[in-house]
């Protein structure tokens, strides 16, 4: 059982407020609206943990553009060390010729972006970037970077805003540090 001191009091300390990840959600929104303007780019959702991040900045995008879901699993392929990604819900938009835009709620090795752009490059999009709100540099094991990154989070376990830990946290409006106490010594 996970749920030891209560939902808010399992927070170790707030990262981001909500004020914070508005704020920045708002000029990401704006940044896209400017450099996508009469594009109608496609934003793709990878469920589930980009949900709320989505939501958001879809919210503060001034023009026109349209919504897709995917659903992602990673594995590994038993020949390297390196996880492959399958898709659990593909796109139901064809992306041919499309200005698509991945959006994502953390980078952190590196490896569901990776193989998620080399899947969707194979499409034939007229133009491929992602959106991150929070990356983690240090983990990282693939060289790619977010074009559009709200945050550079440090190397601890962050909840909230779509950030889960064994499913909970997600619904959480702010980003916080969980207490190590809450994941270790689990039954
Ligand atoms: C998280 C996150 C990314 C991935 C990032 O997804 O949403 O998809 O991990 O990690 P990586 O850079 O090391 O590949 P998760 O598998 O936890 O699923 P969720 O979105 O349903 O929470």
């Amino acid at each position: 059982m996970i749920r030891k001191f209560g939902l808010e009091n399992d927070i170790q300390y707030v990262l981001l407020t909500e004020e914070q990840i508005q704020t920045r959600v708002r000029e990401m929104g704006e940044q896209i609206s400017r450099e996508y303007a009469g594009k109608n780019p496609l934003l793709v959702c990878v469920l589930r943990g980009a949900v709320p991040f989505y939501a958001d900045l879809c919210r503060n995008i001034s023009d026109y553009m349209e919504m897709d879901f995917m659903a992602v699993s990673s594995y590994n392929d038993g020949m390297s060390s390196h996880g492959m990604v399958r898709f659990k819900k593909d796109l139901d938009t064809s992306i041919e010729n499309r200005h698509v835009i991945i959006v994502e709620d953390i980078m952190d090795s590196g490896k569901t972006l990776n193989h998620l752009t080399r899947l969707l490059g194979t499409r034939n999009p007229a133009s491929l970037k992602i959106a991150c709100l929070l990356d983690k540099p240090s983990r990282r094991e693939c060289e790619i970077t977010p074009d559009y990154c709200g945050f550079v989070v440090p190397n601890e376990f962050v909840v909230g805003y779509g950030l889960d830990y064994a499913g909970t946290y997600r619904n959480l409006p702010y980003i916080g540090v969980l207490k190590p106490e809450v994941y270790s010594d689990v039954e």
